[in-house]
């Protein structure tokens, strides 16, 4: 090629690449504390993400959805454990951001992203729901989550279900083990509890139980007493209480109680 062609080639192309590159857009970076349309974002720190994760026992066997998703690093970690993760995120640059991270993490097959209102979701088919949002929030979603299928796993970064007491506390900032040196250092961990409410007639006796959320109170009338229960609990669909002394479980499928 003569050296005129390369020089002339040369003018030409160099503007154009010039100008497209000037032309890129910057690539989008949220900041801590940015708007959302209910709750504003502030990632979880990524120590109590696998606490989270670990609390709920996440396998490849599980459907994780991530209610506000942010930056998508609860759906990725899922993902990354073999779960089937989705993340519901109302703000259309972090869903983008949040398939962007997943492709760099190499889950994108797994960890997918929707942009939607969580109030607008339907969860009902997760095995493991995760949350950061606030108290109130989480307190409208509570009756929806009470719904879902016995059994299935919630965890909340630091923010509470009300009355429903969570089942498992792990606190891994100053107050507790200390790993996590950032704010927001709590994991809470329910299982929805299956419906037993009422009376139930068993081969071992008449049980009669008071429900609230995954606690038990009631009676059971066996050998020809009646004996107020203690320690009354569901875990998903296990079923654990204690009456004159002695220690009963049992399983409870689609509401019919079945003591061991
Ligand atoms: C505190 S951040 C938690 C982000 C992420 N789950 C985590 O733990 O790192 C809450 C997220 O919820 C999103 N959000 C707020 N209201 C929402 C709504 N109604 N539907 C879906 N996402 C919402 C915000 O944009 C924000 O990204």
């Amino acid at each position: 090629m003569s050296r005129l062609l390369i020089a002339a080639l040369l003018a030409v192309s160099t503007p154009l690449a010039f100008a497209q590159a000037q032309k890129a857009p910057a690539a989008y970076e949220p900041s801590v504390g940015q708007e959302g349309k209910d709750v504003v974002w502030v990632p979880t720190p990524q120590i109590v993400v696998d606490k989270m994760l670990d609390l709920a026992k996440v396998t490849k066997d599980d459907f994780v959805m991530d209610l506000g998703s942010g930056d998508g690093r609860t759906v990725i970690t899922a993902a990354k454990r073999g779960a089937r993760a989705m993340g519901v995120e109302y703000n259309p640059d972090m869903v983008e951001l949040s398939k962007r991270n997943a492709q760099k993490a190499g889950v994108g097959d797994r960890a997918t992203f929707v942009k939607a209102d969580l109030f607008e979701t339907d969860f009902s088919k997760a095995t493991v729901i995760t949350m950061f949002l606030l108290p109130d929030i989480n307190l409208r979603l509570r009756p929806k989550i009470l719904d879902m299928k016995p059994g299935t796993r919630v965890v909340s970064n630091t923010f509470t279900m009300g009355e429903w007491k969570a089942d498992e506390t792990a606190e891994l900032g100053a107050g507790g083990n200390g790993s996590c040196n950032e704010s927001w250092c709590t994991a809470l961990f329910w299982i929805v509890p299956a419906k037993v409410a009422g009376t139930h007639k068993l081969p071992q006796g008449e049980l009669t139980l008071k429900q609230e959320f995954q606690m038990l109170s009631g009676t059971f009338r066996t050998e020809g007493k009646t004996l107020a229960i203690a320690n009354g609990r569901m875990r998903g669909e296990e079923i654990s209480f204690k009456a004159g002394g002695k220690d009963y479980r049992g399983r409870v499928s689609n509401g019919k109680v079945e003591l061991k």
